[in-house]
């Protein structure tokens, strides 16, 4: 993809606070109407690089553009066309969470009447108590109809389900398929693996202020390693087993690993053996994301 028709498109952005570089030569591609997870541990730079493409923070060197413009320059008009939710809502005290709505809204240009009346009632809002009263899922809530209320090209969300209870949190999944398919482009940066997995078209893995990672679900776990476990009639030679690695044999059980893009070879390779039970295991999305997280992979 060229740079030049992406919605988000970041180039060796750097940040400081004081002496404490956070963002360190960051590359992020965001297409249009693709939903683009932005994950990574703790601290990795994921809400640093958020703040900066709202135009809250400045871009120490890089650059930086965000449906064509430049989000510091040009905040007032990409605010009419970006909805931001962040992980922790605060609300206007004596306001009602409607009125908050509307506000919010008012800031992009005003909402879809009717799809906020369908949205408050899916999210199960009370819309007329006032901010002090919200719980936290419920000043959540309050954010996300905002957002997904108008017709922003570009939804900005960072960690938007915290605190939202499992219902809850499927009719958030299933708002945003909808926004996707009414064109919008959508940056989730979310530590909520399901969330992930059933909304991502690609994704990208910071860690320590830079992607370590991109692609899609299945480029990752294409890069990552499956486990083998096999019954055999005849025990194999180890002299045979070149397209296996971490071997382990116990009696006529056989249990190893390879690479994602070579289980064929390794199915040639245990035929001959006589199996009479296989299992072919991808690693959980967690233990995937877990070595990602810890870097393992990229120093492969
Ligand atoms: N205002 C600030 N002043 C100083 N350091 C900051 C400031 N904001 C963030 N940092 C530091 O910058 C680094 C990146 O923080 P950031 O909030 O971007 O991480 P994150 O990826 O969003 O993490 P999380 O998953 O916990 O939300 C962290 O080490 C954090 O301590
Ligand atoms: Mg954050």
């Amino acid at each position: 993809m060229g740079t030049g028709d992406a919605v988000i498109s970041v180039e060796q952005l750097t940040k400081s606070y004081g002496r404490f570089r956070a963002l360190n030569g960051l590359d992020l591609q965001v297409a249009p109407g693709e939903v683009h997870a932005f994950l990574g541990p703790n601290g990795a730079g994921k809400s640093t690089t958020i703040r900066v493409l709202l135009g809250l923070l400045r871009a120490d060197s890089g650059s930086v553009r965000v449906l064509g413009g430049d989000p510091w320059r040009d905040v007032v008009e990409l605010h009419r066309r970006i909805a931001y939710v962040p992980g922790e809502v605060s609300l206007w005290p004596g306001m009602t969470g409607g009125e908050a709505i509307d506000l919010l809204g008012s800031l992009r240009g005003g909402l879809d009447e009717r799809r906020r009346a369908e949205l408050v009632e899916r999210f199960e809002l009370d819309p007329t108590k006032r901010g002090r009263q919200y719980s936290k899922g419920n000043r959540q809530k309050v954010a996300i109809v905002a957002a997904l209320s108008s017709d922003a090209e570009l939804l900005i969300l960072d960690e938007p389900t915290s605190g939202l209870d499992p219902l809850m949190e499927n009719v958030f999944q299933e708002v945003v398929v909808e926004a996707k398919g009414r064109g919008s482009s959508v940056l989730l940066s979310s530590h909520i693996l399901a969330e992930v997995e059933s909304l991502a078209d690609r994704l990208s893995i910071i860690r320590d202020g830079r992607v370590a990672e991109t692609g899609t679900l299945a480029d990752l776990r294409g890069r990552t390693r499956t486990t083998i476990h096999a019954e055999v009639v005849t025990l194999p030679a180890h002299a045979s087993l070149d397209a296996l690695e971490d071997v382990r044999i116990d009696g006529n059980r056989l249990w190893a690993t390879v690479e994602s893009s070579r289980i064929s070879a390794a199915l040639e390779t245990l035929l001959p053996l006589g199996v009479t039970a296989l299992t072919v295991e991808p690693p959980s999305l967690e233990s995937l994301f877990l070595r990602l997280y810890e870097g393992e992979e990229g120093e492969r």
